[in-house]
């Protein structure tokens, strides 16, 4: 949610700043702006509501902003509607700061109220102006703008990534962070803040991530950081392995598109690298079968899709390992008091590792005892780096707000990872455990059969893009599929969906089907074709239109029964969903096409969740 990103060095700032925003986009859009500091012009802001588009003709139309260092950021809207007023960056009543902030300042109607006493006037409707207006304030006390931004700090609340400029300090920005992602990037004779490496990888490989209740200060001459005591920190330096390729649409209409496309490689990057001659291996876990053996209860906590991937993690989990998992929403775990505790394992899972609800149910898993193993896309990220061990998906660099190759590496990784435990613990039978691994070594290539031609689903949305409510049906690991495409579809579409277990339809929810009605019927877990089947005549005798997915062994049947019949290769049950997940991501891209939507920036999202 926002972007920042920052820039101090000897080029002109403001096109580095918006070519950084270009790749920051996808965390908010509902507005853009820069600020620059010179010498001579001291701070210059142009800001505006809309795209980065909108910006960058406002900035073609206008002289050149002047200066080497500034600020960026892009807005995804929390206090205070979308407007250029709304806008960031933020700037104080007499113009000697500017700032730009991701986050939400939980106590800023009460800073807001004392400064309005004092006799400051705002002007916007956001939490984050009462950061710029105080601090403004905090320059009556303290010269040293380090030691005005600590006074700042300290009465802080919520959760902020800030990026600060100073009109009479032209040559340094500062940076600040808690509970929301900042990093910093060394260039030669630069440097940089940004939300993500995407901003500024064209410049520079070379990051440090920013922990929270840290202070970093940017000049030409260099980066200092400071802990929340003021204490100097030495940051570990890390290096961005993926190429700025893979953060570019290369060719492709939509990063979607692009991103659904690279499941199959995805998954190789997932999968080869932890199935060595049919064994599964975890490297990278330091997790000894003692500890493993203590684990009496797992808990997959998870929010939107990757709590879908969760969804489908009990079903194989429990039958991999015969213990009891509890799937739950980040949002709601934090606050139910849960029941962890030092014989848990909680497996957090997040593509972005920032999503403020999973890494609060991460404290608090931790702080109860739990053992916290993350399943993540990005390297370094706030929920990897807090965790007691991580598990990477490697699915490279997910730009689109609609997660696609993220939630299927997730989903292969917490399948492999409960079919390795369930090895340790003695408790895999090995003729599933060959079966599964011979399966994950084909997969890759099986959903490439999948994706090679899409003409189905395009036909399948030219006859359904104008329907206002889709439903999608399913037993068992199909239930939990169904739930991700019906998310697919709505979130990209704005059609109305929702996703049933078949077997409760009757209990209440078939009395909206009608004539006509689309129902989507996943009938790829063979073992319950015949119930699925039963759901699928049910809604059609009430005169649905039925699109039935299910593997290549059930077509015969399925055809019998559906209006539109959809295959997949047929794997091991534990992976089906793997191969289902991909018609269901193009359906729903193809009807989002059809009705002319936004794909990659659908409206009222952003991609990196850090707010509650
Ligand atoms: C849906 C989607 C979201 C995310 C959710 C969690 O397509 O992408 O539902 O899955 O916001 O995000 P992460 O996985 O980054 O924690």
């Amino acid at each position: 949610m926002c972007g920042i990103v920052g820039y101090t060095g000897n080029a002109p700032a403001a096109p580095i700043l918006l070519e950084g925003l270009e790749h920051l986009e996808y965390r908010g859009y509902d507005s853009a702006g820069v600020a620059v500091v010179s010498p001579d012009k001291g701070l210059q802001i142009q800001k505006c509501k809309g795209r980065l588009q909108a910006l960058r003709e406002k900035l073609d139309s206008l002289p050149p902003l002047e200066g080497t260092v500034g600020l960026g950021h892009t807005r995804w809207a929390t206090h205070g509607e979308p407007n250029d007023v709304n806008s960031h960056p933020h700037v104080s009543q007499n113009g000697r700061v500017a700032i730009v902030h991701n986050g939400i300042i939980e106590n800023y109607a009460e800073i807001k109220d004392f400064l309005l006493h004092k006799g400051v006037r705002f002007r916007s409707d956001t939490d984050s102006e009462v950061v710029a207006q105080l601090l403004e304030y905090c320059f009556t006390d303290h010269s040293d703008p380090l030691d005005a931004v600590y006074a700042v700090l300290e009465r802080l609340e919520g959760a902020y990534a800030l990026g600060i400029l100073c009109a009479d300090r032209p040559d340094m920005l500062i940076a600040a962070r808690k509970d929301a992602p900042l990093l910093i990037g060394y260039g030669g004779g630069e440097s940089f803040i940004a939300s993500d490496a995407t901003a500024i990888i064209a410049h520079t490989r070379q990051v440090s991530y920013m922990e929270d209740g840290e202070v970093a200060v940017l000049t030409r001459a260099g980066v200092q950081v400071f802990d929340q005591y003021r204490r100097p920190v030495e940051k570990q330096r890390h290096t961005i392995e993926w190429d700025v390729s893979a953060a570019e649409k290369g060719g492709y209409a939509h990063f979607m598109f692009k991103e659904i496309m690279e499941q199959p490689e995805a998954l190789r990057q997932t999968i080869s690298p932890r199935l060595r001659d049919g064994r599964l291996v975890f490297d990278e876990l330091e997790l000894p079968e003692d500890r493993l053996r203590d684990f009496d209860r797992i808990f997959l906590v998870a929010c939107g899709s990757s709590y879908h991937v969760g969804m489908l993690g009990k079903y194989n989990l429990e039958r991999f390992l015969r213990l009891p998992v509890e799937v739950c929403l980040a949002s709601e775990f934090r606050y139910s008091s849960p029941l962890v505790d030092e014989r848990s394992l909680v497996i957090v899972i997040s593509q972005s590792g920032e999503t403020l609800d999973s890494m609060a149910a991460l404290r608090e898993a931790k702080a109860r005892g739990g053992y916290i193993l993350a399943i993540v896309n990005v390297v370094g990220s706030s929920i990897a780096r807090e965790s007691d061990g991580v598990l990477y998906t490697w699915a490279g660099p997910e730009i689109a707000v609609a997660t696609t190759k993220a939630y299927s590496t997730q989903l292969v990784l917490l399948t492999m990872f409960g079919l390795w435990m369930a090895e340790k613990l003695g408790r895999a039978d090995p003729e599933d455990y060959a079966a599964v691994t011979a399966e994950l070594a084909l997969l890759p290539a099986k959903l490439e059969t999948v994706l090679a031609d899409t003409g189905v689903y395009q036909y399948l949305a030219s006859q359904y893009f104008n329907h206002d409510c889709i439903f999608y049906i399913g037993r068992n690991l199909d239930y939990a599929l169904g739930l991700e495409g019906s998310l697919k579809l709505k979130e990209i579409s704005y059609i109305h969906s929702e996703s049933y277990a078949a077997g409760e339809l009757k209990h209440g929810t078939i009395s909206l089907i009608e004539p006509g009605t689309l129902v989507v019927a996943l009938a790829t877990y063979g073992q319950l074709f015949d119930k699925a089947a039963s759901n699928i005549v049910e809604v059609k005798s009430r005169g649905a239109d039925v699109v039935g997915l299910t593997t290549e062994s059930f077509r015969p049947r399925m055809e019998q029964l559906a209006t539109h019949t959809l295959t997949i290769p047929d794997t091991h049950p534990a992976l089906q969903p793997n191969l289902g997940v991909a018609p269901l991501q193009l359906f729903a891209y193809y009807i989002a096409l059809q009705r002319g939507c936004d794909i990659d920036k659908p409206k009222n999202l952003a991609k990196s969740v850090t707010v509650e």
